[in-house]
């Protein structure tokens, strides 16, 4: 194809404005998917994708256009993630192609997200075209929106395109735009190839699937090619383009967009940012900028059943076949048997993993406190990674620790700006910026991830009423007094529960963590206490008092089946329960304990 007549672009939204339904408008307009496959939101395959509302994985599609010039023009989309944990994904995705349209639904304006995402294209010298979107909505004020973008953007709104994703108006306008104002790829068919590896899944029948972005030189089918990262070589197999569905073709040249497989055994082997080159001849400069994605939040995921560790491995196994940004590593503690440590992306990231494991492997799951990685200088000037509480050196060696720190960038409006500013002021929060768009407020704090990982968004989302919206980034480790609070309980630590947190919020964290577990667990024949230390320094201590009567102690009398299904109900309710010397605490404990305020 010649260059001129491809385009390549992603599209770039806060959540929920829009982006799925636009990609599904401009798929079936061009007759891309015959009407009767078309399925609404094609390109968020995953089911959790689906409920949720969120993308994960980026996906692509090549639309023909046949545009009023009389030019039949290929266009690529590319479809990014939206959501902050996968910042690194959408930032290399972008770099695939070089333009973005940028939704706004036109009844909200703009969000963090959409902030942080439109920065990220402005980065990677993107050419953007803004779309408003939902215009059909009484609440629609287009005019607003286009100013609202000049002001916080500082990009030309004058010719933002209006359109409807759901009644489908306004979308020949987009594709006009996208040949007119949305630049050419440029490449040289004649020099060494380079290909930037975009992405890259697991398919069952095919291996590992690679999408590529073809930036110099031109890749055939039955080509050796290599990695230049991480080195390895592979024959490809298969070259096709996506439309969505896998369309076979001979060769991809500079400005095109397709995937190769190659018996390339696990994701793991690809890296998102790699440059693609010829095992012989190949280029000798990898493209610019590539880092490995590193998870950022670590948490322990234990069977609550210890019967279903191997089913627990198994599924872990499958799950990172396909995703691999996410780690394990076996992990045993002495309450809670044998499980996996996990890091991931994000908060998010964890949540998605967590749910499918639950949800497609129907495992009953303990999730311990998610932590973030702390740096431990030690006093002979090695550091360690920290990424479970439970690690945690002797203190007599460590000369300080530090913890990540986030650039938090928050958009609320007026009336909700003092209940933001109080929160992120509690979560040890430094304010760097306020400014005001329209009637909405831009906060930006500087704040400890740490303080974020356990409930943030539910809070944020809470006292602003789901009006805030929330993006972040990390910018790097500060020292800070951090210390490691466990939790008694019986006598007994309950390693699951062990923390680190900053020595003057301890006691308000430990009082509020012993007060939860108070209520959370079931009483028994004698008196618990519960109690929250710092090193062997109770700070916070509550008491769980004895019960008094046996629970089928008001059956005595009464019907035997009555006591039957009381006892059976109990055993079910075992099973959620995990023992603890002589004590048992219900699943629920351990995620509502975790749950601040
Ligand atoms: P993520 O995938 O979560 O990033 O969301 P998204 O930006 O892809 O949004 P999506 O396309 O899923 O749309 C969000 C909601 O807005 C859905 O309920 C859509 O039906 C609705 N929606 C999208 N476009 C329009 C529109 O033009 N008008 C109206 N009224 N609703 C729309």
């Amino acid at each position: 194809t010649q260059l001129d007549r491809i385009r390549n672009f992603s599209i770039v939204a806060h959540i929920d404005h829009g982006k799925s339904t636009l990609a599904d408008r401009l798929i079936q307009l061009t007759g891309t998917v015959a009407e009767r496959d078309m399925k609404d939101q094609l390109l968020d395959a995953m089911d959790i994708e689906r409920e949720r509302g969120i993308t994960i994985k980026a996906n692509t599609v090549r639309i023909e256009y046949p545009a009023k010039d009389g030019h039949t023009y290929i266009l690529n989309l590319i479809d990014t993630p939206g959501h902050v944990d996968f910042a690194y994904e959408v930032s290399r995705s972008m770099r695939a192609v070089e333009g973005s349209l940028l939704v706004v639904d036109a009844s909200q304006g703009v969000e963090a997200q959409t902030l942080a995402n439109v920065y990220t294209a402005i980065d990677a010298n993107h050419e953007i075209v803004p779309v408003l979107n939902k215009i059909d909505l009484p609440a629609a004020e287009p005019d607003r929106v286009r100013e609202q973008i000049e002001d916080v953007i500082g990009i030309d709104a004058s010719e933002a395109v209006e359109i409807s994703a759901k009644s489908g108006l306004g979308i020949p306008e987009v594709l006009e735009a996208i040949v007119t104002r949305l630049p050419a790829p440029k490449g040289d068919r004649d020099a060494p190839l380079k290909a930037m590896l975009v992405d890259s899944w697991y398919d069952p029948y095919l291996g590992v699937v690679v999408l590529i972005r073809v930036m110099d030189g031109v890749i055939r089918k039955g080509d050796k090619i290599k990695m230049m990262q991480t080195g390895a070589t592979h024959g490809v197999d298969k070259l096709a383009v996506l439309k969505p569905a896998m369309v076979d073709t001979p060769e991809l040249g500079p400005g095109e967009i397709g995937i190769f497989t190659g018996s390339i055994k696990q994701v793991r082997d690809t890296k998102v940012g790699d440059t693609i080159t010829h095992e012989k001849k190949g280029c000798t400069e990898p493209l610019p900028g590539f880092k490995p994605s590193i998870p950022v939040v670590f948490c322990g995921l234990f069977p609550v059943d210890s019967n279903d560790f191997e089913g627990l491995r198994g599924a872990i196994d499958k799950l990172a076949l396909n995703d691999a940004s996410f780690t394990y590593e076996m992990e045993s503690s002495a309450a809670l048997g044998f499980g996996f440590r996990c890091g991931f992306l994000g908060l998010l990231h964890l949540e998605v993993i967590r749910d499918r494991l639950e949800r497609e492997y129907d495992i009953d799951l303990i999730t311990t406190a998610p932590s973030v990685v702390y740096h431990v200088h030690m006093r002979d000037g090695s550091m360690q990674e920290l990424h479970n509480p439970a690690d945690l050196p002797d203190l007599t060696h460590v000369d300080h620790i530090e913890e990540p720190r986030i650039k938090a960038t928050i958009l609320v409006p007026d009336e909700y700006l003092g209940d933001v500013l109080k929160l992120c002021q509690d979560r040890r929060g430094i304010q760097a910026e306020l400014t005001y768009a329209g009637s909405r407020a831009m906060v930006v704090y500087d704040l400890p991830l740490n303080e974020v990982v356990f409930d943030f968004y539910d809070r944020l989302k809470s006292v602003t009423k789901g009006y805030a919206s929330f993006d972040y980034e990390i910018t790097g480790y500060r020292e800070d007094r951090l210390v490691k609070m466990q939790i008694l309980v019986n006598d007994e630590p309950v390693d699951a529960l062990s923390m680190m947190v900053h020595r003057d919020r301890a006691e308000g964290r430990g009082r509020a963590m012993c007060e939860k577990l108070k209520e959370l667990i079931p009483r028994h024949m004698f008196k618990i206490p519960i109690q929250a230390a710092i090193g062997g320094k109770v700070i916070a201590r509550e008491t769980l008092a004895a019960m008094r009567k046996d629970v089928t102690a008001k059956c005595y009398g009464g019907d035997v089946t009555r006591k039957k299904k009381l006892l059976e109900k109990q055993k079910a309710g075992k099973k959620k329960m995990r023992q603890f010397g002589k004590v048992e605490i219900p699943q629920q404990a351990f995620i509502s304990a975790l749950k601040m305020d």
